[in-house]
């Protein structure tokens, strides 16, 4: 028998529904457009969380707009972000004098986010401007102005529009809770093998 995708067992609420991230995402990009006033922004994809949103967000500015992506992994304690940041992947060409938007998925304690805009910055960009998707209530990344944020949502492990658990759910379109109603299985998962966090 074929399983229901995704497993009602694992998946929990629907807190942003496909509308409102489409909605949504039309709007930054609308937002994003309007603030470049014409120049052609560079946006840098944080992988792999931010495929879905960076492929939605580029659609979604009428003009030229040309993409690059990094890859991250974080070092040390597996469970707990350290801030010292690993560059897995790194960009295929500079950004040095472009106007650059780093583009996340997610804003958890924001050490990510933090260590990639001090690593852009600098380089020498024109301009370099933050997005994240989606960001958890109450956090921020610190030192960090967020310039475009999707959606703030509770303190809850979520996954689909690209975020994953072990790598899974990152096609539901719409971004949902992961409940597992296995206790055993342990939402530490979404640390990679060697404690990368892409
Ligand atoms: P930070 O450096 O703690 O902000 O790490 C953020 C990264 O952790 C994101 O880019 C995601 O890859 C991952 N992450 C944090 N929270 C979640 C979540 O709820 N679901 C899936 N991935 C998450
Ligand atoms: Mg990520």
């Amino acid at each position: 028998m074929i399983e229901p995708y995704p497993p009602p067992s694992e998946i929990g609420d629907i807190l942003v529904t496909t509308d409102e991230l489409r909605t949504r995402v039309e709007e930054l990009g609308a937002e994003i457009a309007a603030d470049l006033g014409g120049r052609t922004p560079l946006l840098v994809g944080v992988l792999k969380g931010s495929v879905i949103f960076i492929a939605d967000l580029m659609r979604a500015i009428v003009g030229p707009v040309e993409i690059d992506f990094m890859a991250v992994s974080s070092y040390g304690d597996a469970t707990e972000s350290s801030g010292v940041v690993k560059i897995v992947k790194d960009l295929d060409g500079g950004v040095a004098g472009r106007d650059v938007i780093l583009v996340e998925d997610i804003i958890d304690s924001g050490l990510t986010m933090a260590y990639l805009v001090d690593y852009l910055s600098g380089q020498g960009p024109a301009s370099l401007r933050t997005c994240s998707l989606l960001v958890r209530e109450g956090r921020t990344a610190p030192g960090v102005h967020l310039d475009y944020v999707g959606f703030e949502l509770p303190p809850a492990f979520v996954v689909g529009y690209g975020l994953d658990v072990g790598q899974r759910y990152r096609n539901l379109p719409y971004i949902a809770t992961y409940s597992p109603s296995d206790p055993s299985i342990d939402v530490d998962v979404v640390e990679d093998a060697g404690g990368a966090k892409v």
